[in-house]
């Protein structure tokens, strides 16, 4: 049998099936590579760049399967995928048309129902239906750094093809849940552990399966169909109230989302229905959620984050430059969170302060993140070591020679950060990248205090910096090119989500933020109060509203800046010169109880309200939901839409991606550009028309671009379309 079956191994000859070639460029095609009499068939998908399960895949596998059926000589069948990664998932781009047989289901009944062993030979990312046609496989090997998951939940669907009653079969529900609800993939080691694969195996995974196939051959192994493993699923049946307890503990954050309750009502089947029953239910469940809202504005969220990061007008073939070293100028809120990330991604990162105080300050919140993250199971011990050691302190900027990249994050001071970049000017490489973290300071006026303004640009971290994902870069008049491609790649790098912006006072996000508190603080002052307003927002599904966020950053840090600049803000400047700083002081548009961040709404919060509301001699009226969010959202897209039309963002995805990852707009109703198409221009256009006039504030009429697509019966995404 050994030497039967070794003989056989050499390589291919022609590819079986596949589909013709379009455009020139290797296209989806699914080969079988090894079809000998006797042999352990090898069946190779080769679809680059991801495998994803398109149309010529399945038709592809449905005939190499058909093949290894009805081939006689064939005792065992090995799936394996060329490239980088196994199958990764469906062709997201198929979902919008109608469907082509064979559908995946097809596939995966006719590997079911095989008599010969079928062994997926496992590496990269065997994601989504790449793991549901893995699962419909007897056995599965996979290489060390292999990661598997169901990441369906993340695009507002769930696992269709089998992946909510295979998983459950094969690891337990109280492991299958957990993956199926947070989305996130877990490490071979792990799916070692709970039974997902049978073997982890080093070298080729693909000689690894082909090993692993002839043993059980040699040892007549019972096929092991996972469909047919009903062991797990006893417990739940004889105790239907366990899987409460599994959903109580793997359920996260839920409310307001379709796709959750789907998936635990599709585990639930599992253990309650014949399989074919619950896969039909599924289906059609599935079909549900694809078509529904939440999940097209979480695809277009998907596709809107990996166009963020392309800037428009590069030069073909732009590359970024080679970052092996970072200086952070600063150490403060921004700084440290910002050096964390570079030494995250393990990139070597000198911190440059002002004071050995101020630097010691920094370093040890530092420590403390770090610390934290550890004590609660989030990072190894070791792992944090190596990171602090990428971490140098110094107070000398001539620290600043070795770096590939610097980032500047000193106060928001004009006079202070030009005399940054003059100074950094002498002392950096003459390649280095030189960015600023400014929140709102002209890029371009910080770049021409130096000689090479081309390679100056904005690279605007959120707070906390070490956590949040968006990074919006904001290209200068004169950053070069390369400059831009190597932001956006250290950006990735670090595992931020790149969104290129052009400059204007806030870029992007922040300006739009502000047309939002303009209209939040009015509101306090015509009759809401702070928990109405953040009301609104939070039952949208934003974490928190504009009180709240202010609660959390401190109600000092804006006053400050007001009284820099002689503007106003009635009711907060009022709490701060009251002492409520927010929750620093325990006190700020809320009241905050022993320690704890949960706002709990203060009458002495509404008696400043309500006497601000007199002294502008405003009488107070009830407002309703409605009104506080329309008031809330629509003047910010309207300076979405002033953005799209200056060209500061190039696409209404931008804009999205930097709300869903920068400001916690909720990712299924897929930002403010894309929900404003979905709620229709005219209607936004005629209210944002009455808020202005009652208002008597000219800033609130609709935009030119809002009033021009409204009238057209145009979106902004056809907008974008045909820019
Ligand atoms: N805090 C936020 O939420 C946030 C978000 C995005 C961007 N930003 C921007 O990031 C920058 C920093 O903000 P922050 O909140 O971290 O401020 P911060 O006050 O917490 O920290 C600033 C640090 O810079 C140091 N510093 C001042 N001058 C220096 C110099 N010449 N050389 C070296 N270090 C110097 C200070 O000692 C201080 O530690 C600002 O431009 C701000 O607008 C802040």
């Amino acid at each position: 049998m050994q030497n039967r079956v070794s003989q056989r191994e050499t390589r291919p000859k022609t590819p079986q099936a596949h589909a013709a070639p379009r455009g020139g460029r290797k296209q989806a095609l699914s080969q079988v590579v090894e079809l000998r009499p006797g042999a352990v068939a090898v069946i190779v998908v080769d679809n680059p760049p991801v495998n994803a399960l398109k149309h010529a895949v399945r038709a592809g596998l449905l005939d190499a399967f058909t093949r290894a059926r009805d081939d006689k000589s064939i005792d065992a069948i090995v799936l394996a995928a060329a490239g980088r990664t196994f199958m990764a998932g469906a062709d997201i781009t198929e979902f919008d048309k109608p469907p082509q047989a064979p559908g995946l289901i097809e596939v995966l009944d006719l590997m079911d129902a095989s008599k010969k062993p079928i062994v997926a030979a496992l590496h990269g990312t065997p994601l989504g239906g790449g793991l549901e046609v893995a699962l419909a496989c007897h056995y599965r090997v996979a290489a060390p750094t292999t990661r598997l998951g169901l990441p369906e939940i993340k695009l507002g669907i769930l696992p269709g093809a089998g992946g909510t009653q295979r998983l459950p079969r094969l690891i337990g529900i109280d492991k299958a849940l957990p993956m199926i609800l947070s989305g996130d993939p877990i490490s071979a080691a792990q799916a070692l552990d709970n039974g997902l694969v049978d073997e982890i195996v080093e070298g080729d995974p693909t000689q690894g399966a082909i090993a692993f196939a002839r043993r059980i051959l040699a040892e007549k192994r019972p096929l092991r169909r996972v469909r047919d493993m009903e062991d797990k699923l006893e417990f739940y049946r004889a105790n239907p109230n366990a899987f409460d307890e599994v959903v109580a503990k793997s359920a996260k954050r839920t409310r307001g989302l379709a796709a959750p309750a789907a998936a635990i009502e599709s585990v639930r089947w599992s253990f309650e229905l014949p399989m074919e029953e619950a896969e039909r239910r599924v289906r059609a469940k599935f079909a549900e959620l694809r078509d529904g809202d939440q999940s097209k504005a979480q695809r277009h969220i998907f596709f809107a984050e990996r166009e963020a990061a392309k800037a428009p007008n590069m030069p073909a073939g732009t590359k970024p430059r080679e970052i092996n070293r970072a200086a952070v100028i600063g150490a403060g809120t921004m700084g440290g969170g910002i050096a964390m990330c570079f030494a995250n991604a393990g990139i070597p990162v000198t911190i440059i302060e002002t004071s050995r105080e101020a630097l010691d300050r920094g370093l040890a919140t530092i420590k403390k993140n770090y610390q934290n993250t550890v004590a609660r199971g989030g990072l190894k011990a070791d792992d944090m070591e190596r990171r602090l050691k990428l971490l140098t302190g110094v107070t000398d900027l001539e620290a600043a020679r070795d770096a590939d990249i610097v980032v500047e994050a000193v106060f928001e001071e004009m006079d202070l950060k030009k005399q940054v970049f003059g100074k950094l000017d002498k002392i950096a490489r003459p390649d280095a990248v030189l960015a600023t973290n400014t929140s709102y300071l002209n890029v371009n006026e910080i770049a021409k205090s130096t000689q090479r303004s081309p390679s100056v640009l904005g690279m605007h971290f959120f707070s906390p910096a070490n956590v949040m994902r968006l990074l919006e870069i904001v290209r200068g008049a004169d950053t070069a090119p390369d400059v831009l491609a190597t932001a956006i790649a250290v950006g990735r790098k670090i595992g931020k989500v790149p969104a290129v912006v052009g400059v204007c006072h806030g870029f992007v996000g922040n300006r739009m933020l502000h047309a939002r508190g303009i209209e939040a603080e009015r509101m306090l002052l015509e009759g809401a109060l702070p928990q109405d307003v953040d009301g609104a927002l939070t039952e949208f599904g934003f974490p928190m509203g504009p009180f709240a966020m202010s609660d959390l950053a401190g109600l000092d840090v804006g006053w400050r800046v007001r009284k820099a600049s002689g503007a106003k803000a009635e009711v907060a400047d009022a709490l701060v010169e009251a002492g409520r700083y927010g929750q620093k002081t325990g006190r700020g548009f809320y009241r905050y109880e022993g320690g704890s961040r949960s706002p709990i709404p203060d009458p002495d919060t509404e008696r400043v309200i309500v006497e601000a509301s007199v002294r502008h001699g405003i009488k107070r009226r009830n407002l309703d939901r409605k009104e506080i969010f329309e008031r809330l959202i629509f003047p910010l897209i309207n300076e979405g839409a002033r953005i799209l039309d200056e060209g500061v963002a190039a696409r209404p995805g931008d804009i999205d991606v930097i709300w869903v990852y920068g400001y916690g707009w909720p990712v299924w109703t897929g930002g403010p550009m894309h929900y404003a198409d979905r709620v229709g221009l005219p209607y936004i256009r005629d209210r944002l028309a009455e808020i202005a006039a009652r208002a008597g504030n000219a800033k609130l009429e609709p935009a030119p671009l809002l009033t021009k697509l409204a009238q057209s019966g145009g979106k902004f995404s056809t907008y974008a379309k045909a820019a």
